[in-house]
């Protein structure tokens, strides 16, 4: 039994998404959650920078106690996640394996369909895991570089004409694929879900990367002896490289319970 808290991180406020799933399954461990908004988005930047943005968040994250790291965004998971494993001494999780793994489970036409950001995309690294998991299976995928900015701008709901606009831009080349599953490569995406899945139809199923590692997390924690024995709803700590008021703002809306006056923010660049 462990009362550390687990430290959860993102380029922005997509890892509110895995928190929210870790406020539903693990209710009473402790998170404290890093969203680098000061230098959002990290998928149209080099495997270095990525690389290097993601170790000055994760020795930001290691100034606490922790007793694991949820790498709560898609692009760092794919181009860093080894290299950070190496260098943490806690179980260090990340977003792609369990996707890939949920997606493999939930198609039943072996065409899936896969969305990230640009380096995401380009590492290749869903796909790789996809066809040892599932071999055969047909993979279209493609870059959405617009969702993370929108999202951020809080512009994420169906029914908003620029959002039904850009996903049906990008999405289209899926509905003609007939792929029966989609997986949101990036924790900012399941944000557009309702627009998304309302452009696609009930009948394409849903990945979502952020919600998926969370069972990964559960298991990790478990056979560990890692998870907590506290009574309770854990606490939550929330820090922004960039304006904590709005970090707070869109941080509310997503996660559905007001956090105003709780976020801090830090200066990422001197970690
Ligand atoms: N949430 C990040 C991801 O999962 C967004 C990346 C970005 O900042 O571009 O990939």
């Amino acid at each position: 039994m462990d009362k550390r808290a687990i430290g959860v991180f993102d380029s922005g406020m997509g890892g509110l998404t895995t928190v929210r799933e870790l406020e539903r399954r693990l209710p009473h461990e402790d998170i404290i959650y890093f969203g680098d908004t000061g230098r959002v988005p990290y998928g149209s930047r080099s495997p270095e920078t990525i690389l290097r943005y993601a170790r000055q968040d994760v020795a930001f994250l290691r100034t606490f106690d922790l007793k694991a790291i949820v790498i709560a965004c898609g692009t760092v998971s794919s181009i860093a996640l080894d290299e950070i494993s190496k260098e943490c001494p806690v179980p260090v999780i990340g977003v792609v394996e369990p996707a890939v793994k949920a997606a493999a489970e939930a198609t039943k036409n072996e065409k899936v369909g896969l969305i990230g950001t640009q380096s995401t995309i380009a590492s290749g690294s869903y796909e790789r895991i996809l066809r040892k998991i599932r071999p055969g299976t047909e993979v279209t995928a493609r870059a959405c570089p617009l969702f993370v900015p929108l999202v951020e701008n809080g512009r994420f709901r169906r029914g908003d004409a620029l959002v039904d606009m850009v996903v049906a831009e990008y999405l289209e080349p899926f509905k003609e694929a007939g792929v029966d599953t989609l997986v949101l490569g990036c924790t900012h995406y399941p944000l557009l879900a309702e627009a998304i899945g309302g452009y696609l139809g009930p009948e394409v199923s849903l990945v979502s990367s952020g919600a998926a590692c969370v069972e990964t997390v559960h298991r990790v924690l478990a056979d560990n002896g890692l998870e907590t024995d506290a009574p309770g709803v854990g606490t939550r700590r929330y820090f922004a490289s960039d304006s904590p008021e709005s970090f707070e703002a869109l941080a509310s809306i997503f996660l559905g319970e007001d956090i105003r006056h709780q976020a801090v923010q830090i200066a990422i660049e001197t970690y």
